[in-house]
């Protein structure tokens, strides 16, 4: 296959954030008090936005960056309760009834999703597809079988096939008939005006810092702004604030691949994720009015893969081994929260904090997860009740498997911790070439040095300013990532995506050639 790796663009672009203009906002530059202060401008935060105006609440949506340029942005935009493997390991945690409310929830932020695009009149290149989880050894054939067992259990539509319409070795599949797929942006946009319409306050470039509890809540912006409200939302990808609810110990981030390929077969339809490792993903996309096909996965902890490139290729190679691939025009990566326990955090942050309502570890599935988190925290700021509210309460702790994953997550994060303050570079610094990054050490001290394209080179201190990893090099993105919590930089140490809140401390050292650099990457 010679022409894989070769067909990649240059550099990673979201084809969802770049294909639409949104309009932009300015940021905070005032005090003000609302209803409710939303932190966070993804689909959770923007629909909780719509449907909180709607009912004629008052409310200020901060956004750190610019709208739906985080997860959201980066998705692969399938509308589907078939999350994976999950049902049957639901029920041994959960117990059916659970089990059976969570497939609930997801298929009524389904059906939201689709009735507020019909009474909007929305144009998102909505379309009803089957979903697939599908196995390649016998293994798999077998959990699928008991996922299989589970649908029946709880009710829930599926059929077992043999096969699926791609020269993939397939042992079985679990199909979920009528799902959908769409543009997520289309249709959150117009969610945006619909927001804005109705009296809601949007900013952006607007970073959180920090919740007071006083009478009411009081958000503090990082320009020193504050904004009242009688609650917050936090649906910030990573909770930007933990009022000792303990996130960082109790989630992990993932980090997946996708891109966009334009080939010469019409693609069959249909929705596919592979149950078994390294997963893959496949959907149509509509790109320019022509039908392409977006292919993911490749999903690994965050700092734990290995070169981000290598992530790219082989998911590359799977479209190469499935179609003549005609050209590649867009690339891009997305980082996920999984919980302890695998199911969404959503309501109050801690037991004691009633008015703080956290959203968060959506796995991959933020458009029904997201949806579903919007509606329950829309339900609890207007004082209705929801059947979910039990279920997705942050405060649970479920002994197995929160304890041991609780204990697993937490050594990792050691290990991540202890591991990049041992590591010496040993190479030198005049050997980093133009678009690359490396570790280099200044006066004993661990830096991440990049060279940009015309020679120029940017010097940020490595330790995340969240909790304290250390942050490693992604040559795929041009950023510095950490493995703790999925913390992201620019190679000049801006924040790209949280729950660091402070950039990368920036360095102007001149005369750096003799310094030593260590290969880097993950
Ligand atoms: Fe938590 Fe870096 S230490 S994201």
């Amino acid at each position: 296959m010679d022409n894989v790796s070769e067909s990649l663009p240059e550099s990673s672009q979201s084809f969802w954030r770049e294909d639409i203009d949104l309009s932009s906002f300015s940021s905070l530059q005032e005090d003000m008090e609302v209803d409710v202060v939303i932190v966070g401008g993804g689909i959770t935060g923007i629909t909780a936005a719509y449907l909180l105006t709607k009912d004629g609440v008052k409310v200020a949506l901060l956004e750190a960056s610019r709208l739906l340029n985080g997860t959201t942005g980066h998705t692969t935009a399938k509308i589907t309760a078939q999350h994976g493997l999950i049902y049957d390991e639901y029920i041994q945690y959960f117990g059916q009834t659970n089990a059976r409310l969570y497939y609930e929830a997801v298929t009524e932020a389904g059906n939201f999703i689709k009735k507020t695009i019909d009474s909007l009149g929305i144009s998102c290149d909505y379309q009803v597809e089957d979903a697939y989880l599908y196995a390649t050894t016998d293994e798999y054939a077998r959990k699928l079988q008991k996922e299989y067992e589970a649908y029946q259990k709880l009710n829930i539509p599926g059929e077992l096939v043999d096969d699926i319409p791609f020269s993939i070795p397939v042992t079985k599949a679990l199909v979920m008939r009528q799902e959908a797929q769409f543009h997520p942006l289309k249709y959150l946009r117009v969610l945006v005006e619909e927001t804005k319409n109705n009296g809601g306050l949007i900013y952006e470039e607007t970073v959180a810092v920090n919740i007071e509890k006083e009478d009411r809540m009081i958000v503090h912006t990082r320009d020193g702004y504050r904004v009242k409200g009688k609650q917050v939302l936090i649906c910030s990808h990573f909770p930007f604030y933990e009022g000792m609810g303990l996130y960082s110990a109790r989630m992990y981030a993932d980090r997946s691949y996708a891109l966009v390929a334009e080939t010469k077969e019409t693609y069959p339809g249909g929705m596919y994720l592979s149950a078994d490792q390294p997963n893959r993903s496949l959907r149509s996309i509509i790109v320019d009015g022509k039908e392409m096909v977006l292919v993911g996965g490749e999903s690994h902890k965050t700092g734990q893969g290995t070169d981000v490139m290598n992530h790219y290729r082989a998911i590359e190679k799977f479209a190469h081994d499935l179609f003549t691939v005609e050209n590649i025009p867009y690339r891009w990566s997305a980082q996920d929260l999984t919980t302890l326990d695998k199911l969404p955090y959503i309501g109050p942050i801690t037991e004691n904090n009633p008015n703080i309502l956290v959203a968060t570890g959506f796995r991959k599935w933020g458009m029904t997860n997201g949806t579903a988190a919007a509606q329950l925290m829309s339900r609890i700021v207007l004082g209705a009740s929801s059947p979910y509210e039990s279920l997705y309460q942050p405060s649970r702790f479920y002994a197995d498997p929160s304890l041991k994953n609780f204990l697993r997550e937490n050594i990792d994060f050691m290990k991540h911790f202890m591991k990049g303050k041992l590591q010496f570079p040993k190479t030198k610094v005049k050997d980093i070439q133009p678009g690359e990054g490396a570790i280099i050490t200044v006066d004993g001290q661990r830096k991440g040095a990049y060279r940009d394209e015309t020679g120029e080179l940017f010097v940020v201190d490595t330790t995340c300013t969240h909790v304290g990893c250390e942050v490693e090099w992604n040559s795929g993105d041009r950023t510095w990532d950490c493995p703790c919590h999925g913390s992201r930089f620019t190679y000049k140490g801006e924040v790209v995506e949280g729950p660091a809140e402070k950039p990368l401390q920036q360095h102007h050292f001149q005369m750096l050639d003799n310094y030593t650099s260590e290969e880097s990457g993950y």
